[in-house]
């Protein structure tokens, strides 16, 4: 293709993609399928990779990420991002309207918008020339981050505007509660700790040095402050209105008041009402709305006086703890229960909240039989604050941690330095078993959508299954001695489990559930070791030599094949025909500019990620070893190589070459 071809091509994918992008965000309409649009996208992508200097910083490309950053640099905001004063009361809020009232000319009228507290990560974009240049965090007020390149992966941001002259937009960043609950869903479905709250993984997450990460993080924001060059807008309601036509996230929740009173009933409206939000809040913002009367009344040396923010206390109540219940997870993971009586909290009705672990009930010392408080805060899952001791029956026991598993009675374990009690009993406890097969049969695993957890479950109880590789000896007679399964039920599932063995290698690895292993891991452990044989045989300093993959990891891979019961199960899903491992021919080759060449890719880069650069190599016709040998053709070296490589390949006399070299290499 030439190069005008492509631009055209490129031009067209583009726009395309936007138009999708922005039915989507801003009208809610989806017009195609998921799986199109990540057609169009994987297109785009193929070409740019090609063609690397038609890529531009405003492609739709950029929201997967795959930039690299060492280390942030720093941006000195034009204007200071300052906080809010912050009130707690009906009276805080009228001692504000009095304030109001006398900063401005006497007998002025005046409006109010009030907005929800949005709780994230405050973000500052500048656009010049309707393109987004630079996106910071707040820092310390003066002085933030650039994160630029991971802004980008926000999908409902756009990156180009119709408004030439440059201005700037300030809002949060969020992680949505969905996406909180499923990233922590994922994380306990491989064995690790959940995060504790979506704001602070918002914000671990808006500053990752991956920016195909952060992608992956799916974050959001709503921008609720817009300041131009030279103002034209007179009311912030004005601005709000011009930020959504331009095509920015504005929370359809801000409202025009005319009173103080009128504020206090929003106020008292969001507060339960917030929990309904996609976005943790933590309380409302006011501000006046006319910009004339902003800059009268001015700022002192932290706040604006213009605009104050209200926090919802956390609702408390105190109720009584039932019982402790204990839950098995897929990993063996013990998590205590609180069985409380329920209790009405911030609109909902509370019968459970969970205890995290033996510290934590060591730490409230709480019993059963005990008064306990719950709080539920701007979180939605409530917690437990508390022990009220005047409370406390005569003669309760104190709390003694389940020392055997509720499930198969085997003793708990606790690894040192972990909080979490496990249940070894990995292989043979019933949840852990059905977790098991979940999760191999889950979407991003071998997609086996015509099982369901309650036919697993009727699966187990009926003997048939009690591993994964089990699905592949079912017939049509053990599923129709099942209650409630008739012919067609019977050839679904099978279609499906059948169906599972074109599943590719990296699928079947994720889905045979290795401790740490999710599917980014398993990914690139697969593109490392491109079959089972050569995982099987890895050593744990082979496997920490992987890019991302650490010590905690390496561990419960090598632990993983050690054991004799894994290995067979592996056997049985490979004599029942499921693919271990890469299938080549899924690699486009591009040009053989690199036939016959080897490449070790290390340290940090900045145009590439290491694992764009070890594609790059191989759709050329190249091939990328991992460690460095007399046969090595080429270190590609980044920044924060280690300095051993260096040593080594200088040693052995190997060309080491950085990105630059590298893209002259693929372009002539
Ligand atoms: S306006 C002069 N509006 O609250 C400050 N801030 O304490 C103008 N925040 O750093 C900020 N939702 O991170 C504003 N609707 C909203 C907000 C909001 C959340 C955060 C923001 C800011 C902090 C101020």
């Amino acid at each position: 293709m030439s190069k005008a071809e492509a631009t055209e091509k490129i031009d067209g994918l583009k726009s395309k993609i936007n138009y999708y992008n922005r039915q989507y965000y801003q009208n809610d309409k989806s017009e195609i399928s998921d799986f199109e649009f990540d057609q169009l996208l994987q297109s785009l992508i193929e070409l740019e990779t090609q063609f690397p200097d038609l890529k531009t910083d405003d492609s739709p490309s950029q929201r997967v990420g795959g930039t690299i950053t060492k280390s942030f640099d720093t941006v000195v905001h034009q204007h200071a991002m300052l906080s809010l004063a912050n009130t707690y009361s009906k009276e805080d809020l009228e001692d504000f309207d009095a304030r109001i009232k006398k900063g401005l000319p006497e007998g002025e009228p005046f409006e109010y918008i009030c907005e929800q507290k949005f709780d994230g990560v405050a973000i500052s974009l500048t656009f010049e020339d309707g393109q987004l240049k630079i996106a910071a965090t707040r820092g310390d007020g003066i002085q933030g981050d650039n994160i630029t390149a991971n802004a980008r992966t926000i999908r409902s941001l756009p990156l180009q505007v119709a408004h030439l002259e440059k201005f700037e937009v300030r809002g949060e960043v969020y992680l949505p509660k969905n996406q909180f609950e499923k990233i922590n869903a994922e994380r306990i479905d491989i064995g690790e700790e959940p995060y504790a709250n979506a704001r602070n993984t918002a914000s671990g997450s808006i500053k990752m040095q991956d920016s195909a990460e952060v992608s992956k993080r799916k974050l959001d924001c709503f921008l609720y402050s817009l300041i131009e060059e030279n103002p034209t807008l007179n009311t912030h309601e004005s601005a709000l209105e011009q930020l959504q036509s331009l095509g920015f996230n504005v929370s359809p929740t801000y409202k025009k008041c005319q009173s103080i009173q009128e504020v206090i009933e929003y106020v008292q409206y969001w507060e339960d009402k917030r929990f309904e939000l996609p976005v943790e809040t933590d309380g409302i913002v006011i501000k006046i709305n006319s910009m004339d009367q902003q800059k009268i009344l001015g700022f002192t040396a932290k706040n604006p006086r213009w605009a104050i923010s209200y926090k919802y206390k956390a609702e408390n109540a105190q109720t009584k703890l039932k019982d402790i219940t204990y839950q098995v997870g897929r990993t063996g993971a013990i998590t205590p229960v609180a069985e409380l009586e329920p209790v009405h909290l911030a609109g909902t009705t509370v019968k459970r909240a969970s205890l995290h672990n033996a510290n934590e009930i060591e730490r409230l010392d709480i019993r059963i039989g005990d008064a306990v408080y719950v709080e539920k805060g701007g979180e939605i899952i409530p917690k437990i604050t508390g022990v009220n001791f005047q409370e406390r029956p005569a003669g309760i026991a104190a709390t003694t941690y389940l020392t055997n598993c509720p499930e198969c009675n085997t003793p708990l374990v606790r690894k040192e330095g972990e909080a979490v009690h496990y249940c070894p009993n990995h292989n043979h406890c019933p949840p852990q078993i059905m977790g098991k097969i979940e999760h191999f049969i889950q979407r991003k695993a071998l997609n086996i959508d015509s099982l369901g957890e309650k036919t697993i479950q009727q699966l187990f109880e009926n003997g048939f299954v009690t591993t994964p590789a089990d699905l592949y000896t079912l017939t049509t007679d053990k599923i129709l001695s099942l209650e409630g399964f008739k012919e067609v039920s019977a050839s679904n599932i099978l279609g499906g489990i059948e169906k599972s063995k074109t599943s590719s290698f990296e699928a079947v690895l994720f889905g045979i559930g290795i401790r740490f292993v999710g599917k980014t891991v398993a990914e690139k452990l697969a593109a490392h070791f491109k079959n089972i044989a050569a995982l099987k045989q890895a050593k744990f300093d082979d496997l920490i030599e992987i890019p991302d993959i650490g010590d905690r990891i390496a561990e419960s891979v090598t632990q993983y094949f050690s054991e004799s019961e894994n290995l067979t199960e592996i056997e049985r899903l490979e004599t029942a025909g499921l693919c271990f491992e890469v299938d080549e021919s899924d690699n486009k080759q591009v040009s053989n500019l690199l036939d016959g060449k080897s490449f070790v890719v290390s340290g940090v880069f900045t145009t590439y990620s290491r694992d764009e650069l070890k594609e790059l190599i191989q759709s050329n016709g190249g091939k990328t070893l991992s460690s460095i040998s007399s046969k090595l053709d080429f270190l590609l070296a980044g920044d924060k190589m280690g300095p051993a490589k260096k040593t080594k390949a200088e040693k052995l006399n190997i060309n080491i070459i950085d990105e630059d070299d590298f893209k002259k290499m693929i372009e002539s």
